[in-house]
Parts: C-alpha cells; structure tokens; sequence
C-alpha cells in the first residue's frame, strides 16, 4: 500500500483510482461525513486501494463533529493511565481507536513505526509537543531531544503526525477535566519505540488495547466493586457488633437489622448488573 499526500496523487496513482479519489474528495466537500459510522465507512471506502490519500483520510476525520452518544461506549478510562479502545480494526491498513486520558495522564515521547496517524480531539483538551530525532550531538548539559513545538487541541481539531515529521508526546493538561481523542493508525502497528527526553535512549514498546469493540475491561467499575464490598464488610462488622449488643439491649435491634437487609439486597443485585 502506498500512502501520497494530495499533491503528488495524480502522477502517483493509477488513473482510474485517482478520479475515485478526486470524486471522493469532491464528495466529501459537498456532503461531509455526519456520524461516526458515516465516518468508518468513508475510511473503508478511502483504504480501499493500494494508494491512498492521506490528505482525504485527514479531510475524512476533520469533518467528523464529535457526538459523544456515538463514542461513549467505547470510553473507557483507567484510573492510573491512559487507555487505547479499538473501535475497528479496519481492512489491515488501517484501525481506529478511542484513548481516554484521566486528569493529567499523558504518553512518553513516541515515535510511530514508519505509519500515519491522524488524532481528533473528541472531548477535553490535550497538549501535543514535538521532538527532533535525537542526533547524538547534543552536549552533556543539554537534553537528547530538542523541542520543536507545543500545539494545544480543541474539541474536533486534528493533528497528524509521522515518523519524518519528529516524534511527539501527547497529554491531558487538565487537573480537573478528562480527555478523549480519536486516533487512526495506518497501517497498524504492534509496538513503537520510546525515548527518554534527557539521553534520547530508545526502547521498544509494545501497544495493547485496553478495550476492543465498546466491550471489554473497565477499572474504574473494578474499583468501585473493590470499594463496595470493603463498604460491605465494614457494614458486616458493624452488624456483628450490633447482633452481640442485641443481646444486652434490644433497643437498637430493628434499625441494625433493617440496614443489614437492604445492604444485602444492594449486594445481590449489584453483583447481577
Ligand atoms: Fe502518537
């Protein structure tokens, strides 16, 4: 598959898939995708051929507004880090994703195994900073990757990056408001290497997912089971405790009782959701 920005398409491609994609672009500019869905299906249309346009698949994601009905399910936050969540898989060229950043959450300095990738702000905001490549010249005192830019992302702004434009580090500035983004990758990539700001040493990370599909893990309603049931046991001692005081005393029996009953029920159908 080969990848070609809008200038180069015409003399890149074959005839008869550069009018697709001329077509597509003049269809995109006059009926823009309004849905996710819409969106996924104009990346399979775009992905489709052995020469893709990158500018087009950009057009694609700036157009796309974000409805948060349509992307929530495939939210999932983790308490400690940021999260990756398939949303689809594409046809192997590419794949689409949902990364949640918590409060402050943000990657190392990556770079991206030689693919595109195109990230829409869907909620929040998050602070892009881009690095030079290291180049081993630097003195002692300096740090291995020089800073070119800090870019600050809105709700539905997009960015692109690839391996020739630097390497970047993305968070959430926010100590107050979470942040969502939208990523496509193309091709997907298993793993990418990181680097440490101050030595520009490299090591090789590989990328998991989190979630796949809106089904899948979600920590934060662990967390609250976790803390439920240390609520349940604490509940339980003070049960234990009021039953042995029945004893001596009756006068606080019905209220104990009632309490333990209905955190009973609480339990049982809380286990069943
Ligand atoms: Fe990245």
């Amino acid at each position: 598959m080969e990848i070609c920005n809008r200038e180069d398409r015409l003399c890149d491609m074959p005839c008869g898939k550069a009018s697709r994609l001329v077509d597509n672009g003049e269809k995109l500019r006059r009926e823009k995708v309004s849905t996710l869905r819409q969106l996924i299906d104009a990346l399979y249309e775009a992905y489709d051929t052995d020469n893709v346009n990158i500018d087009y698949v950009k057009d694609l994601m700036m157009s796309y507004k974000s409805n948060p009905a349509e992307w929530k399910k495939f939210a999932k936050f983790d308490r400690y880090r940021y999260t990756r969540n398939l949303v689809d898989a594409g046809n192997d060229r590419f794949n689409l994703m949902v990364l949640c950043w918590g409060e402050g959450h943000g990657s190392a300095i990556h770079d991206h195994a030689d693919s595109h990738c195109v990230m829409k702000i869907l909620q929040g905001k998050l602070c892009e900073t881009r690095y030079a490549w290291p180049t081993g010249s630097e003195t002692e005192n300096e740090d291995q990757l020089k800073e070119l830019e800090k870019n600050t992302l809105d709700v539905n702004d997009i960015c692109y990056i690839n391996d020739s434009l630097g390497l970047h580090r993305v968070e959430n500035p926010s100590a107050m408001n979470p942040a969502v983004s939208l990523h496509l990758y193309s091709p997907p990539f298993s793993s990418c290497s990181v680097f440490n700001k101050q030595t520009g040493q490299k090591s090789t990370c590989k990328v998991t997912f989190w979630s796949k599909y809106g089904e899948g893990r979600n920590r934060v309603k662990n967390y609250l089971h976790i803390s439920q049931k240390f609520y349940l046991t604490a509940q339980f001692s003070i049960y234990l405790s009021a039953k042995t005081h029945i004893k001596e005393s009756c006068s606080i029996s019905k209220l104990h009782l009632r309490r333990w009953k209905s955190l009973q029920r609480f339990k049982f159908s809380y286990g069943r959701t």
